[in-house]
């Protein structure tokens, strides 16, 4: 259920090999990495297949039974640890645990108290270390066009409080909040991190709920997936977007 909803869709395809590569880009194989709600285990499999030592963390049971049967299913449990936990229960792990973190599709949008998350991250990763996060936005620009072409305007600019929202998902509902960019890094800046690159992920590739244009129109999402990819970086642009994917580094 999970990954036809989110593995199939194109539009997260994109999101999630942009949070890939930039895990490959910063942190070498055979380092070990903890996955901050790791769904079914997309990531955690992907990794773990390329000589990381994964730890994957989802309060979710039904989440973890289905990363333990992917990992299963691919061999990689003896590289992969797979801990029914929240979170905000990261302070359980020991001080300089881990060389990494990767955070995909919004997790860290679902956590009460985010400052308290970039502090106990600050203390489970090692110096040096980093965190890549694709974290839902705060202004998207697709959202706010197509809900105000049907005159909803609450649904508009349902991100644009600090409050935590409502958001259906999956049958039930997931309290979710959004940040800008400049918000986010803040907040982990205050806990020792210092941002080391920050893009756009859906600034003209249209949310994830926009994927029909993948398939009718192929070669224009090919198109605006490359174009993003340049002017999602620039100053001011990188703080638009459905989801930005921001890489943290530990001092
Ligand atoms: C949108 S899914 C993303 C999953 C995965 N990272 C991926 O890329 O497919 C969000 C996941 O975060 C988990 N989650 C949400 N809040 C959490 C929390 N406070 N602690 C642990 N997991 C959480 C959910 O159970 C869900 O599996």
């Amino acid at each position: 259920m999970y990954d036809s909803l989110v593995d199939a869709n194109e539009v997260l395809s994109r999101f999630r090999d942009a949070t890939r590569a930039a895990v490959l880009d910063h942190v070498p194989a055979d380092q070990t990495l903890l996955d901050l709600g790791c769904g079914s285990g997309l990531d955690a499999e992907f990794f773990a297949a390329r000589g990381y030592r994964v730890t994957a963390i989802d309060w979710s049971p039904e989440m973890m039974r289905q990363t333990v049967a992917r990992l299963d299913r691919a061999g990689l449990l003896d590289r992969a640890r797979v801990v029914n936990l929240g979170i905000h229960e990261i302070g359980d792990f020991a001080p300089r645990s881990f060389d990494a973190a990767y955070s995909d599709l919004g997790p860290l949008n679902c956590v009460p108290d985010l400052p308290s998350i970039a502090q106990m991250l600050s203390r489970i990763l090692r110096s040096g270390g980093i965190l890549v996060a694709s974290v839902m936005g705060k202004y998207s620009p697709w959202e706010v066009i197509t809900y105000a072409i049907k005159g909803d305007w609450e649904r508009a600019r349902l991100r644009w409080t600090d409050a935590a929202v409502p958001v259906p998902l999956h049958e039930g509902t997931v309290w979710t909040r959004y940040y800008s960019p400049r918000r986010f890094r803040k907040t982990f800046e205050r806990a020792s991190f210092k941002r080391v690159s920050l893009r756009a992920l859906g600034l003209f590739l249209p949310p994830p709920y926009g994927r029909p244009i993948a398939r009718t129109h192929p070669r224009l999402f090919r198109t605006l997936a490359a174009a993003e990819r340049i002017v999602g970086r620039w100053p001011g642009s990188c703080q638009l977007g459905d989801h930005f994917l921001i890489v943290l580094r530990r001092r």
